[in-house]
Order: structure tokens, then sequence, then C-alpha cells
């Protein structure tokens, strides 16, 4: 696990044209790139002469589901879950409905889920629970962004690309109303 970098502000990170909304880069490009090679290397490692299953949880993994994978050296395959948690806009309830089911069978398979980042930790323990049930020989997450300190619930993650403070963020994937998911950094959203 690494700890985010620091603030450069003001920055015009992916090309967001000075956005009022954004504030500091908390994770920079060239951070994420460092991060999910290790990341890769790990799972190859770990996974050695296995095919190992990803599961990506659309929306906000899909970008680093595609990095990731590439830094993989084994035959992955893929799949993506679309899950909508109840709640407000920046808070999950813990209520989570499956928007899009996988299209694989997971019985005796290696299964990675693939997330953006773990806030409660609330729609990952729906989720473990959920795919649990349909007999994985194995189920791991890798969550590429974990906020501090606010978990409420043991969220046992085998791969954690970086451990963030308590700032709502966006980019790499993440939004607000479907906006920013194309920055190439992960950036602090200070909007309302
Ligand atoms: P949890 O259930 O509280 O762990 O929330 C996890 C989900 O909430 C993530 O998969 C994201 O979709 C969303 N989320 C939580 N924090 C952020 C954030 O800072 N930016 C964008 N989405 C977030």
């Amino acid at each position: 696990m690494s700890e985010a970098g620091q603030a450069r502000p003001g920055t015009d990170a992916g090309g967001d044209g000075g956005d009022a909304n954004l504030g500091r880069e908390v994770v920079t490009a060239e951070q994420l790139r460092t991060r999910v090679a290790e990341l890769g290397a790990e799972i190859t490692r770990d996974y050695a002469g296995r095919a190992p299953l990803l599961v990506g949880v659309l929306k906000g993994a899909f970008m680093f589901m595609s990095d990731l994978s590439r830094a993989i050296d084994l035959p992955v395959e893929f799949d993506f879950m679309a899950v909508s948690s109840y709640g407000s806009a920046t808070r999950t309830s813990g209520v989570v409905r499956i928007i899009k089911d996988l299209d694989l069978d997971l019985t005796g398979r290696d299964v990675i889920v693939v997330e953006d980042i773990v806030d409660s930790g609330l729609t990952l323990n729906y989720l473990r629970r959920n795919l649990m049930a349909r007999g994985p020989a194995s189920l791991e997450v890798c969550a590429l962004l974990l906020r501090e300190g606010l978990q409420k619930t043991d969220t046992d993650l085998r791969y954690i690309g970086f451990t963030i403070p308590p700032a709502f963020v966006v980019g790499y994937g993440l939004d607000v109303a479907e906006r920013y998911r194309n920055l190439d950094a992960i950036v602090e959203y200070v909007g309302t």
C-alpha cells in the first residue's frame, strides 16, 4: 500500500481547464502508473499458473481495470457488474441494487473484484457476500483507493493502490454526476 502524494494546488489535471470545482491532486498520473504496474506484478506472482477472472465494478473501475489488466502477465478474463447504492450522491447507505449482473459463471474461478474506491465498505461487503454465494474457488479484492478510517465493516482487501484522506475525489474513472471520469489523476472535488 502506498500513501497518497502531496497536493499540487491549481494543477490543470487531465485537461480540466482550470475548473473551479477541482482542488488539489491527491494522486498524480505518474503515481497511478507506478502503483498500477506494481499491483499488476504482484497479482502476476500471486496467481502464477492460474487464469484469474477480473470482475470490474462499473462504472468507476473501468479505467483502473483497463490499465491493471495490461500490467498482469497472465491469461486473465473479464466480466463486469454494475451496482447502485441507495443513499445521497456522496454517501452510500449499504443497500445495494444490481443494475447489471455478470455474464460468466463464477463456479471454481479465481475471482479478483476490481473496485475504484472503498469508503464505508458497505458496497464491497454486499458484493463479496453475493459473489461468494456463487461458488468461486477464491475471491479477493483489488481496490485502487481506500478512504482512510471511514470503514463501517471489515473490508479485508487483498490489494490496495492508495490510502487517501477523507475528501471526495474524482478522476481516473471516478465521477460526480458522470463528469471528470477522464482526468488522468485523482483530484479532490471541492464543488457543491
Ligand atoms: P462505500 O459503499 O461507502 O464503500 O462506497 C463505495 C462506492 O461509492 C464507490 O464504488 C464509488 O462508486 C462511490 N464513491 C465513494 N467515494 C467516492 C469518491 O470520493 N468519488 C467518487 N465516488 C465515490
